[in-house]
Parts: structure tokens; sequence; C-alpha cells
């Protein structure tokens, strides 16, 4: 195990990666968030909690929910990728697969990646698929899309992270219901132009991470293989989300920080040679302590989950979309992407824009 405790927990050897690769580039982003949001004080009236706690402990005012029954994961993910594709200047028909990162899809079949095909107006021959990696799931979808555009099969993909957590959350839980929020973003994801490869743009490299050590940290251990949906698993409330919301803080704090220290490392680069962090947007003070530990002051990171939650995989890509469209991320600029959730997964991620 390495002294250094801000690469404690990622002693996996990093292989070097080739040069030669052409690099893949976000050449449009978009976000889909339900009308309908939640107020803290809201969740007061439903649970034994305050405006002030929830705003202490997390940072969280807002959180944006679904209207069960008439929205689901693909109606969200469907307007982000079609708002992406729009920023991108391609038609949907362009997209030659669509990837959708998300634990929440509108059904357990069939994927809510075939929806969102269907609903962007993706051409219908076109790959489509869910990847779940929770909380880390765009980070890992960044990598699966950049070994399907190398394989030159395909030119555009069209990735999302999607959640509708509010259908998993136990409303009763004052522990886990003040947290989660609904939404959906997307980029539009091509191979760098020999121009763009030249000038040093693109996704750098993608660093990913797991720990399946800690696997019961967060969880919805009904409905699956091991306790499909019965009386005694309603009853027993396994169709809700558990969570050591403990471990999980302090599992954040140290692979988020030195995850990125590795993404960051790879390149020659420190964390000063960032224009701006998208770190995932789990609990503000999750966010302060990675920012002390990469010696960042906090306006080096965009923060807006005052106004959503924690949307798990949809975090990055919605803070990125907001990121772009107030200008606060422009072309060339050096933008650090991290996250992690259920799994534990993770990973990091330099992207110059
Ligand atoms: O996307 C990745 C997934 N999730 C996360 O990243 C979450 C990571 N964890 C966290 O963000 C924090 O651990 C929480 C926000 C979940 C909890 O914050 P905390 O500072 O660790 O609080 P705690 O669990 O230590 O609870 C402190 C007290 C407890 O009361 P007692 O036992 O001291 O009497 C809780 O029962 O706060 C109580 N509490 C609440 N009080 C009012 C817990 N939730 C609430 C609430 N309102 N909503």
């Amino acid at each position: 195990m390495s002294d250094d405790p801000h690469t404690q927990g990622n002693e996996r050897p990093v292989t070097q990666p080739r040069p030669s690769l052409r690099r893949i580039r976000i050449v449009g982003t978009g976000r889909g968030v339900p009308e309908k949001v939640l107020t803290n004080d809201d969740l007061s009236k439903m649970v034994d909690t305050s405006d002030a706690w929830i705003r202490e402990r997390t940072g969280i005012r807002t959180r944006h929910t679904v209207k069960r029954g008439e929205e689901a994961a693909s109606d969200l993910a469907a307007r982000a990728g079609t708002a992406a594709c729009e920023a991108a200047g391609i038609s949907p028909k362009e997209i030659d697969a669509v990837i959708c990162s998300t634990i929440s899809a509108d059904m357990p079949l069939p994927s809510c990646a075939v929806y969102v095909q269907r609903k962007v107006g993706a051409a219908p021959n076109s790959a489509a698929f869910d990847l779940s990696a929770a909380c880390g799931g765009f980070i890992y979808g960044l990598a699966v899309a950049e070994g399907l555009l190398r394989s030159g099969l395909y030119r555009h993909i069209l990735l999302c992270g999607v959640e509708v957590l509010s259908g998993y959350v136990n409303w009763q839980d004052r522990n886990t219901c003040v947290l989660f929020g609904d939404g959906a973003g997307a980029a539009i994801l091509r191979l760098c132009t020999d121009e763009e490869q030249e000038a040093g743009l693109g996704v750098q490299s993608v660093h990913l991470f797991a720990d399946g050590t800690q696997a019961e940290a967060l969880m919805i251990p009904g409905g699956g293989s091991l306790y499909p949906t019965s009386e005694q698993t309603l009853a027993d409330g396994k169709h809700f989300i558990h969570m050591n919301g403990k471990v999980i803080f302090t599992n954040a704090v140290r692979n988020l920080a030195s995850s990125c220290l590795t993404a960051l490392s790879q390149h020659g680069l420190t964390p000063k040679d960032v224009d701006l962090v998208i770190a995932h947007q789990a609990n503000l003070r999750i966010v302060e302590a990675v920012a002390q530990r990469l010696d960042l002051p906090m306006d080096k990171f965009f923060i807006n989950i005052d106004r959503y939650g924690n949307t798990s995989s949809a975090s990055v890509p919605i803070a990125l979309d907001e990121a772009v469209r107030m200008g606060k991320a422009k072309p060339g600029d050096r933008l650090l992407f991290t996250a992690l959730g259920a799994g534990l997964a993770w990973g990091a991620t330099v992207v110059r824009l």
C-alpha cells in the first residue's frame, strides 16, 4: 500500500494510455429535469427533519422529482439527449449508439436506452444498452464510449446519465429521502478531428475503480435474483435504498481525491492546472473535503447540489451541461470529472473541452 494518503485506495498499477490512440471529444451536452420541485420544508412535513439540518449537513435546498406514473427515466434522458444533439449540431439519426448509465430504468426489462433511442429519434438500427455503475456511471460510460468510438464502428454516441431515485427512496426514512433527486444529463461523443487531436482536446484518459468489499454500504437489496419481489421483500422494505452514509462519506472523500490525482498525474498535471472540477454532487461537505485534499479553492468546483440534490449518475452530466451553458466551462478548458457511488464504483477523468 502506498504511504501517500492521496493515493491510498488506488494502488492498482496505472498503465500508460497509448499516445497514438485518437481521443474522444464531448461535442454537445443537454439535461432533462422534471418540473416538480420538492423543498426541504416540504420534506419536513413528511419526516422528522428540518431545512436547517438538510442545508447544514448536505448543502441541499431543493430537488426535482417526477410525477410518478407520468414521467420515467427515459423521458428525462430523451430530453437531455435531444438538447445534446442540438448543441452538437447533429441530427438524432446520426447517433450510432445510445448508452444510458442508470440504476433506475423505466423498468427492469427492457433497457432504458432502447426507449431513449426511440424517443430521441435515433436510427432504429443503432446500438442501445444500459450501464450500471450508480453515481460513477457517467465516467464509466465515457470509458465504454471511448472504446466503441475507437473501434471505428460508431461515429456518434449519445451517453446519458439518468436517475429517477424518487421511486426507490423510502419517504419515511429521513436518512436517505432528503438526499436524492431525479434528472438526466447527456453528452454527444465522437472521435477528435486531426486538428482537435493536435490541439490536445478531448477526454485525456478515463480512470475507473471499484471496491466490492463495500457493496453493502449502499444498496437496493430487493427485486433482483437474490430476493425477487415478494410480499415478504416488500414488507421488509428491501425495495428501498439502504445506505450507510458515514461509510460512503469517508470512502467518497478519500477515493474521489485520490482518483483525481491519478487522472491528473497520468498527464503530468496537478490540481492547479485545472480550470473547473465537476465532482459528483452527493454532499457539499464531501466536495469541500475533496477541495481541501486537492488544495483547491471551492470556486474551482461547479456546485448545483443546492438545487438538484444527489441525482446519482445524472449528477456529473447535469453539472457539465449547466457549466457549459453558463459559460463556466468553455471550449479548450481543462476540466476534471470525478464521481463515486454504490459498489463502490468510482472514477476520474481529465477532459479538454
Ligand atoms: O452518491 C453517493 C451516495 N451517497 C452519499 O454520498 C452520501 C454520503 N453520506 C452523507 O452525505 C452523510 O453521511 C449524510 C448526509 C447521509 C448524513 O450526514 P451525517 O453528518 O453523517 O449524519 P449522521 O448520519 O451522523 O446523523 C447525525 C444525526 C443522527 O441523529 P443522532 O443519532 O445523532 O440522534 C441522525 O439520525 O442526524 C440525524 N439525521 C437527521 N436529522 C434530521 C439523519 N438524517 C437526518 C435528517 N434530518 N434528514
